[in-house]
């Protein structure tokens, strides 16, 4: 039988059903996890996104045990792990968790961290699967070394080692990479990801940076309050947010509130036609920065005077803001744009990109 046939590649490695968590006694606690339901398919990274506390490592603790289930059933290739009063120790799950601060046993050797937990494997082939570890992750050099001789990418690749030592259905990875700082992040990311993508496990990172999940996810999975409220390739997420939050989340936009007429949203930056919508709705229109144009005055009949209030650089991109009839409004140029305070200039916004949503 093909791989492409093989029910294992048909069905999703992991199905989390209805799953509701709370914390504390039942009149006083917090919902951390608000009645999710999520799939992720064999080879599949998905990234749960979302502001700290929503409820992202509650998630992960429950696929892998360290969480009893209260309410719904995680499933990993069609084996129920827990539901309600029922749960596999994680141990016997086939789940690899790596943490943030990578949890690396300082007294053992990098090859003994990535040994660790494989006690119910044969000596030998567990020495077998940390060498290939070792050659996979570029650390043979390292296989004696203790992880405080270590960098900070280094750590990592041995913490994500280990997790993967027990050859996992899933991988579990929380802020992967929050203790790294800016610079080695980025290529620390893109390693992490080739070698997951390369094993071709099953994976659920959890980060709140928005960029960092449209990086490494085939699907980010935006969570608010303990809910998922979308689930979507970034390029849907980023153009179509199914919500002024998930908008908000992957970059900075300027919000109106504008009532429909005849078809038609007025805002202070110009007309959006709305088809369909009833007059008298109230709407809130969100355009991203980038979606604004800033000209030279009197140039289109479209742009609506502005004057800049003040601009910083940012290298790449130039963020001005702007008074607009005596309100605030923000847009992103390209670096390289000499922008002014006191400047007057006019500004258009793509009204094709707006995003139109209900007022909130
Ligand atoms: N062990 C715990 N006891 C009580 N409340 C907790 C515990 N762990 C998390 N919480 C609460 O549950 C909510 C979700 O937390 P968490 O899953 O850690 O969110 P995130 O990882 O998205 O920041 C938060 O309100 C948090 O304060
Ligand atoms: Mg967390």
């Amino acid at each position: 039988m093909t791989e492409a046939l093989s029910p294992s590649a048909l069905s999703p490695s992991v199905v989390l059903s209805s799953i509701t968590h709370r914390y504390g006694r039942a009149d006083s606690g917090v919902t951390a996890v608000d009645g999710v339901s999520l799939s992720v398919a064999p080879r599949e990274v998905v990234c749960i996104v979302g502001p700290s506390g929503c409820g992202k490592s509650t998630l992960l603790r429950l696929i892998s045990g360290l969480e009893a289930v209260q309410k719904g059933e995680i499933a990993v290739d069609g084996q129920v792990l827990a539901t309600a009063g029922r749960s596999l120790p994680p141990e016997k799950r086939p789940v690899g968790m790596m943490f943030q601060d990578f949890a690396l046993f300082p007294h053992l050797t990098v090859a003994g961290n990535i040994a660790f937990g494989q006690t119910d494997r044969p000596r030998a082939e567990r020495k077998r699967r940390v060498e290939e570890l070792l050659e996979t992750m570029a650390l043979a050099r390292y296989a004696n070394a203790y992880p405080h001789t270590l960098s900070g990418g280094q750590q990592q690749r041995v913490a994500l080692a280990r997790a993967m030592a027990r050859d996992p259905k899933v991988l579990l990875l929380d802020e992967p990479f929050s203790a790294l700082d800016e610079q080695l992040r980025r290529s620390v990311r893109e390693e992490v990801v080739r070698i997951i993508r390369a094993s071709g496990i099953a994976t659920v990172v959890v980060t709140h940076d928005p960029e960092e999940a449209m990086e490494m996810g085939n699907r980010v999975v935006v969570m608010e309050a303990g809910r998922i409220v979308q689930a979507d390739t970034p390029v849907t997420l980023y153009q179509r947010p199914a919500s002024s939050f998930v908008a908000r989340l992957f970059g900075e936009v300027n919000r109106f509130e504008a009532t429909v007429r005849d078809g038609q949203i007025v805002t202070p930056l110009g007309r959006i036609m709305a088809p369909g919508l009833p007059g008298g709705t109230k709407v809130e229109v969100a355009c991203r920065v980038e979606d604004l144009e800033l000209l030279p005055p009197g140039t289109r009949p479209d742009a609506v005077p502005v004057r800049v209030r003040h601009s910083s650089f940012l290298g790449p991109a130039t963020r001005v803001c702007l008074d607009l009839a005596g309100s605030e409004i923000h847009a992103r140029l390209p670096g390289h744009v000499d922008v002014r305070a006191g400047e007057e200039l006019s500004a258009a916004m793509a009204a094709e990109r707006a995003m139109v949503f209900p007022a909130g």
